[in-house]
């Protein structure tokens, strides 16, 4: 992995190696992209206090989220169809991220399923739940969660419908790509990809197959999932789901401090500000920027979490000093696992391990746990 310094570095590798679509889906907001644009840009408007003198030859990275001890204050974000980025996905980047020592949340919409990652890993992960129109198969789901040993349930709350991403249509996005000849010229060049898809038995959504009729194809099944994100959900499931779970939630996709308030409300144990990588609501505030608000008016009863735009140990930073108890990398894991699989994204969260220990350091401060609005400049 030579040259590989940043996660910018990594995507670059990345593009080469998967298919278009794929890689497509992951490098796209929704509409005009500029959510998505911002949650990355709005942490350049962030300085930080360069502090000297002080004596920083002994540092401290580790944490704790929510009860969960963390080498840093980093998860890996749940993220769907993760093993078309890479053969088994899944498995890899929980393998990466259990030897690292920080969670790894799994998808409902990942291809490796809840049985299949738990069979590969010993530390329990996180799973992150959609709620679809089928309760009786969401009932389930969490009790499948339950009995892989899964430690947190992180309930999804901003997919009740999909945000449109133009990239998607336009490439045809299916599980399994459609044999189109653009599809096939375009997979001729990834040989890598197509030989350890074609050896493993994880193609389609691992969670899901087996739930609809036998005899079904993907087609059907991918079908099946986009008809059943669940437009009726309310503060009102979160209840049900939190008895059936028993363990701890953390609710996802909160921008507003309305929203933060009815999310504690209804069991939430902790809270993540997202909006969801600015692949839903086209034109919602960053992540960064809605952080502060809801930290201050519920930061003190739960847990705030975020995701949103993560590329960098000084993003990592940046959040935590605007009150963020610990952040969560979607794409930074995923350019990682598509170019180089479990070393990749071992690689992705050394880099920003790196980057936030030299933070730490030249900010003045040994340890994570001091980070705080002290340490930055913003004029917003
Ligand atoms: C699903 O979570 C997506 O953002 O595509």
């Amino acid at each position: 992995m030579k040259n590989i310094n940043t996660i910018e570095d990594m995507k670059a590798v990345a593009r080469r190696r998967v298919p278009k679509m794929f890689y497509d889906y992951v490098d796209s907001g929704s509409w005009t992209g500029s959510t998505y644009k911002a949650n990355q840009d709005d942490f350049k408007s962030i300085s930080l206090r360069q502090r000297v003198m002080v004596d920083i030859a002994k540092r401290n990275l580790n944490t704790k989220m929510i009860g969960h001890s963390v080498t840093i204050p980093v998860a890996i974000a749940p993220t769907g169809l993760t093993g078309m980025q890479r053969a088994d996905g899944e498995i890899l980047a929980a393998k990466a991220a259990e030897s690292f020592g920080i969670p790894y949340t799994l998808s409902t919409m990942s291809i490796c399923s809840i049985e299949d990652v738990a069979k590969n890993t010993s530390s329990p992960f996180w799973f992150q739940l959609y709620v679809m129109k089928d309760r009786e198969f969401i009932g389930k789901l969490i009790d499948r969660a339950k009995a892989a040993g899964c430690s947190a349930l992180v309930l999804t709350a901003d997919l009740q419908i999909i945000g449109q991403r133009h990239n998607d249509i336009k490439n045809g996005l299916s599980i399994p790509p459609k044999p189109t000849l653009k599809t096939l010229i375009n997979l001729s060049t990834k040989i890598r990809w197509c030989s350890e898809i074609l050896r493993t038995k994880n193609k389609s959504f691992g969670n899901i197959k087996g739930h609809i009729n036998d005899g079904s194809s993907l087609n059907d099944l991918s079908k099946w999932v986009a008809s059943q994100f669940d437009p009726t959900l309310s503060w009102d499931d979160v209840k049900w789901i939190k008895e059936r779970w028993q363990g701890p939630l953390i609710v996802k996709g909160i921008m507003e401090v309305d929203d933060a308030r009815k999310a504690i409300d209804s069991g939430a144990d902790a809270i993540i500000v997202s909006n969801h990588g600015g692949r839903q609501l086209d034109g919602a505030l960053s992540s960064v920027r809605a952080l502060p608000s809801i930290v201050d008016a519920v930061g003190e009863k739960v847990e705030i979490h975020m995701d949103g735009g993560i590329m960098s140990g000084q993003d990592v930073f940046k959040s935590l000093a605007l009150g963020a108890k610990g952040v969560y990398i979607g794409r930074a894991h995923l350019y990682g696992l598509a170019a180089y699989g479990e070393k990749g994204v071992k690689k992705s969260l050394d880099i920003i391990r790196e980057e936030l220990d030299k933070t730490l350091a030249l900010c003045g401060l040994n340890d994570i746990k001091k980070v705080d609005k002290k340490i930055i400049i913003k004029d917003w």
